[in-house]
């Protein structure tokens, strides 16, 4: 019999969503966000990478990085990776272009924003450029406005993304991230991190570790659990804030399910108001502050939440302490919360499935705001 040739279902690989397949792209995009950037000489700094030559960063005094959406929780997580040897803060770029400290030529502007073209993000680096400030687009697009704009930029070599809801953008950032932050301490303070081999050891692992965490995922039947809950909640410290919100993003962009991610301190000033035994918490371990974070989860447990605990488990606290846990592969702090996103893409995914969204098109969303 003919077969109708079917274009968009040839484009999606044989899976259900664009969402699914970008999902399980990302071992391939981090590989090639690395391939070639991570130096096999002695010292271990990294390779030049591209525009940006050993060096070429001397001089600079603070990085502000400026996003949206997704690109934004990248950028949090990339400045809140400790010790960029300088100054680093992410900002809205919705709120930078008015009402933050003034960059200047000390300043390096660094632009997240897969698509490039983002209007908020273009406005950000329109009021770096004309405060004198160096900027840098990190963005998966060759030729897109923000590379034109800015005086440099760095790929994230992630491949088309047709999915509104971004996946494998948001780990291919924290990879490309996290070798300019490597350049950006060598070049300014003139040596690299003290333990710069076994951040880029991790960083190399990553593909194979998220790999390992998609097909042992047993997230599906998580939602299941849940899937007529009240509200959702994400918390987490330091990067694992960062995947908290992004976690969050990703259920309500998809499910249009109310859910909120915010740091795990606030929630006595607040949150934990709205937390009963229909809320189930999803509670993000990246090796950052776990003990803290644990303590956080006795609380939401105490009013009877249920508890997702995500992270590496050597000593089997976490399970002892949660009423769910999707364990990750023991890795670096620094890449845990990649491990941890995967998973929480996962559950947004499958959540969606199962009340029939349309997934790769979300209600109201396009896969790029060109409008501020
Ligand atoms: C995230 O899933 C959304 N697609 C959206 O928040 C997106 O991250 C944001 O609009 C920023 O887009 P950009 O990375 O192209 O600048």
């Amino acid at each position: 019999e003919t077969v109708e040739w079917d274009p968009e279902g040839a484009a999606k690989g044989g899976y259900d969503h664009f969402m699914r397949k970008e999902i399980e792209e990302q071992p391939t995009a981090l590989r090639q966000a690395i391939r070639g950037r991570v130096g096999t000489d002695d010292r271990r700094t990294p390779a030049d990478l591209e525009s940006l030559p050993r060096d070429s960063l001397a001089g600079v005094e603070r990085v502000h990085f400026v996003g949206m959406g997704t690109s934004y929780h990248a950028a949090m997580y990339g400045a809140s990776v400790v010790d960029w040897g300088i100054p680093a803060q992410a900002y809205l770029s919705g709120e930078y272009a008015d009402r933050t400290p003034e960059p200047d030529e000390g300043t390096l502007v660094v632009a997240v924003t897969q698509s490039g073209e983002t209007a908020d993000t273009l406005e950000a680096v329109r009021r770096a450029n004309e405060h004198g400030a160096r900027t840098l687009a990190v963005t998966n697009v060759v030729g897109s406005t923000a590379t034109r704009d800015c005086d440099d930029s760095l790929f994230i070599r992630a491949g088309p993304e047709v999915g509104v809801a971004a996946t494998k953008t948001f780990s291919a950032q924290i990879a490309t991230l996290a070798l300019l932050r490597e350049r950006l301490h060598t070049d300014t303070v003139g040596a690299h991190s003290d333990d710069i081999d076994e951040r880029l050891t991790a960083l190399e692992r990553l593909p194979s570790l998220v790999e390992q965490t998609i097909e042992d995922s047993p997230v599906r039947s998580i939602a299941r659990e849940f899937d007529d809950s009240d509200a959702y909640f994400f918390i987490g410290r330091g990067t694992g804030r960062s995947v908290a919100l992004e976690g969050a993003l990703k259920f309500k962009e998809i499910t249009y399910e109310h859910a909120e991610g915010f740091a795990a301190s606030e929630l006595k000033h607040g949150p934990l108001a709205l937390v009963t035994t229909e809320t189930p918490v999803f509670a993000v371990f990246t090796g950052y502050d776990d003990e803290a974070l644990l303590t956080s989860v006795e609380e939401v447990s105490a009013r009877g939440a249920p508890v997702v605990g995500i992270g590496a488990d050597p000593t089997g606290a976490l399970a002892e302490r949660v009423d769910h846990l999707l364990e990750l592969p023991d890795t670096h702090p620094d890449v845990a919360g990649v491990l941890a996103n995967v998973q929480l893409q996962l559950f947004a995914y499958h959540a969606a499935d199962r009340i029939g969204r349309p997934i790769d098109k979300p209600r109201n969303l396009a896969k790029c705001v060109t409008v501020e």
